[in-house]
């Protein structure tokens, strides 16, 4: 597995750029690439409405640049709607999509306008008697996905043999299901789990909809579509691992608006750390090297998400020696990387993290009080600078 490359120090002077005008540690966000993720995903599921899943990065640049795009957002909190909010999207095009919430968290989306919510259990559709009138729901269904490094149908949504007892239980109190979701897993290896969800669900969708007075409209198909995490230029050809699904889909009825709700393959390639050397020591056979950022900040997502970030370092010399990076807190956990072969580097040398949108400063910490790395969005519009450009053709 390729995690670490080497370039002269030559390219990194954009880098040192950005840290000279910002300071370091800093969270690069490029809305150009966000843009092309955006643009790639769309194509690869023409007629998808696609709901940014905001978890996966909460900056407001982000969520500006998906809704000049014209994006639709999933929403999980009271404090995601107060982005959204902020950033003047439009509330019919969101869903919220947490499984389990408390009344406060309903009535914040809908006094938003959010009206398209997800349930997956008895308890949590009683919730709604009282706002029957005002919402539309879809039963999340479970498909387990043990392949994916993150199963998320272990804590949320129900067997598929237990919807029709919801469908029934919603009909006698007068709520309004309008559809099925389920999510895959994160980050798939492939979309086998997302075609065995399309066909259970299609098949309870048409039972549904022949049995009852009304009918069910929408399947949401969730999150899932994978980025490369090695090497360091490698990427996910979207419209092949989407072929499947897209196979999957043709065979559903038309009427049925079909949404999806990627978070991962449109915020990972958008954001690059730079973290500085902020000292080093010789410890038996190898050298330690320590950043200004670490697991307990943007490369948090090593613990909770199970990635592992491709990494670039600068150097004009040939020889390597084993090493190790760690993060700044006083805790032994926080490394970064172990047994890598590195040139020698000074302190303040840069070391750059790839593929860093999703799930990385969304769940980084104050741990130790060290200050966490700072968001620079860069080609936000139009008149972009040339060293930001320059940035990414240096990596690119
Ligand atoms: C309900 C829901 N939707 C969407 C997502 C986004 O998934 P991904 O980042 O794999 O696209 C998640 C991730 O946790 C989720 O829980």
């Amino acid at each position: 597995m390729k995690r670490l490359t080497v370039k002269t120090i030559r390219e990194a002077a954009p880098y040192q750029q950005l840290v000279a005008e910002h300071g370091s540690p800093l969270l690069v966000l490029d809305c150009d690439l966000l843009t092309q993720q955006y643009k790639k995903l769309s194509s690869a599921l023409p007629g998808v409405e696609l709901f940014y899943a905001i978890k996966s990065l909460p900056h407001p640049a982000a969520i500006d640049t998906l809704h000049q795009l014209g994006a639709s957002f999933d929403i999980a909190t009271s404090g995601e709607i107060e982005l959204l909010r902020e950033q003047r999207a439009e509330p019919r095009h969101t869903i919220h999509t947490h499984p389990i919430k408390r009344d406060r968290d309903i009535r914040d989306a809908l006094r938003f306008g959010c009206t398209t919510f997800v349930i997956d259990n008895i308890y949590e559709l009683e919730k709604f008697v009282d706002y029957r009138h005002r919402v539309g729901l879809l039963v999340r269904v479970s498909f387990p996905n043990p392949d994916s490094p993150v199963d998320l149908s272990r804590k949320f949504g129900c067997r598929p043999d237990e919807v029709e007892m919801l469908l029934q239980k919603a009909n006698a109190l007068g709520i309004h299901v309008k559809g099925l979701s389920f999510h895959a897993g994160s980050q798939c290896p492939d979309a086998s789990n997302h075609v065995r969800a399309i066909e259970a669900c299609g098949e309870i969708i048409h039972r549904y909809n022949e049995q009852s007075s009304r009918s069910m409209a929408i399947l949401d198909i969730g999150g899932g579509f994978p980025v490369e995490y090695v090497g360091d230029t490698a990427e996910v050809d979207i419209d092949r691992f989407c072929a499947p699904i897209r196979a999957a889909l043709a065979t559903l009825p038309e009427h049925l608006h079909i949404i999806a709700e990627p978070g991962r393959y449109l915020s990972a390639p958008s954001m690059e750390a730079v973290s500085r050397v902020m000292g080093k020591a010789r410890r038996g056979e190898q050298v330690w090297y320590y950043l200004d950022d670490g697991l307990y900040g943007s490369y948090s997502g090593q613990l909770f998400d199970h990635a592992l970030y491709p990494l670039t370092v600068f150097s004009d010399h040939d020889e390597r020696e084993a090493a190790v990076i760690a993060g700044p807190t006083c805790d032994s956990i926080d490394v970064i990387a172990e047994d890598v072969e590195l040139p020698s580097l000074n302190i303040g040398d840069l070391v750059i993290g790839h593929q860093m949108g999703a799930y990385t400063s969304a769940s980084a910490t104050d741990f130790n009080l060290f200050e966490r790395a700072t968001i620079v969005a860069i080609n936000r519009d139009t008149e972009s600078d040339s060293a930001t450009n320059l940035l990414h053709l240096a990596y690119r």
